[in-house]
């Protein structure tokens, strides 16, 4: 088998063929793969089927495995796999629901936020013409990082930004549709909902840009709603600033949207992509994937000059 990389869409989606991951992959193969994903940021594999302890056998070939934060939908038999999915089984949600439906890099709640994410899509939902639902975008962050204007990459460029959790829960209520009658979201976003504000850390800071550890490309390092100032501004610049740099990011050449069909892999890089689900969809239109979340095994960033993530305070 050799793997084949083909260009999708400017400047981050990349679709690798050739490849039946079940059946193993040579060293060499591998190789490629784990080239385009530092490269691009986000890589496509189209057509397997992994169970669950495949997958986190393929995910681990990357490096130690996270676990994602919200213990209580990852699967018992391989913790290391959580599962998105809006199904609804004996009244309870099988997983998260509402998981990324906002403009994020994966864990940034955690002081050192994973490499990156494996989702393996498992039941897609669609329309009633068949038209596939709950596509996930992405931006590339090096790409925006490279187009910075002058002024802007001055004003961010070692400097830190302070997350904020009750920022982050109160910017997801305020994006959660609510049931007109009853005026409260759905018992599943619900579910979600208290789930992160159960186990979310105050106050996190995080680098604007960040060195990536593995192709030495600098990044914005930004999730949307969730930053509550960048430090060493007032509250009015700091504003300012973030308002300008979420406008030059949402910019469409740095946009890759994926489309997804069953049976797809779909790798993201933390650091030099954001991403988000679109919400599109709702019960009984069932999704369900398989999400696994590359550690970062090595410290990292230290060599950039930049200043690196710190603290939790809690
Ligand atoms: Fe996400």
């Amino acid at each position: 088998m050799s793997v084949e990389i083909k260009f999708v869409d400017a400047p981050l989606g990349h679709e690798i063929q050739g490849v039946d991951i079940a059946k193993g992959l040579s060293d060499a193969d591998f190789r490629a793969i784990e080239e385009a994903y530092d490269r691009y940021g986000v890589i496509i594999i189209r057509g397997q089927k992994l169970s669950p302890q495949q997958q986190v056998e393929f995910s681990r070939r990357f490096g130690p495995l996270d676990r994602y934060v919200l213990d209580k939908y990852n699967m018992k038999d391989w913790p290391e796999v959580f599962i998105v999915s809006n199904i609804i089984e004996n009244g309870k949600p099988i997983g998260l629901g509402d998981a990324g439906r906002y403009w994020h890099s994966d864990m940034w709640v955690t002081r050192n936020p994973s490499r990156g994410s494996m989702l393996h899509a498992i039941e897609v939902p669609h329309d009633d013409s068949g038209k596939p639902l709950g596509g996930t975008w992405f931006i590339s962050m090096q790409a925006a990082y490279d187009a910075l204007p002058e002024d802007l990459r001055s004003r961010i460029e070692g400097r830190t930004a302070v997350y904020s959790g009750k920022k982050y829960v109160d910017f997801r209520k305020s994006r959660t549709p609510v049931d007109p009658k009853t005026g409260q979201m759905s018992a599943d976003d619900r579910a979600g909902m208290e789930e992160r504000e159960k186990n979310i850390a105050p106050e996190i800071s995080h680098a604007m840009v960040r060195i990536h550890p593995r192709t030495g490309r600098k990044c914005i390092y930004y999730s949307e709603g969730s930053i509550d100032r960048i430090e060493g501004y007032s509250r009015e610049e700091s504003e300012q600033i973030l308002d300008a740099l979420h406008r030059h990011i949402m910019q469409p050449q740095f946009l890759y949207r994926h489309t997804w069909k069953v049976g797809d892999i779909v790798m993201w890089d933390n650091c030099s992509c954001i991403h988000n689900a679109i919400g599109d969809f709702e019960w009984p239109q069932r999704r369900l994937m398989h999400r696994t979340t590359l550690g970062n095994p090595a410290p990292i960033f230290k060599e950039s000059g930049v200043m690196e993530t710190v603290e939790v305070r809690r």
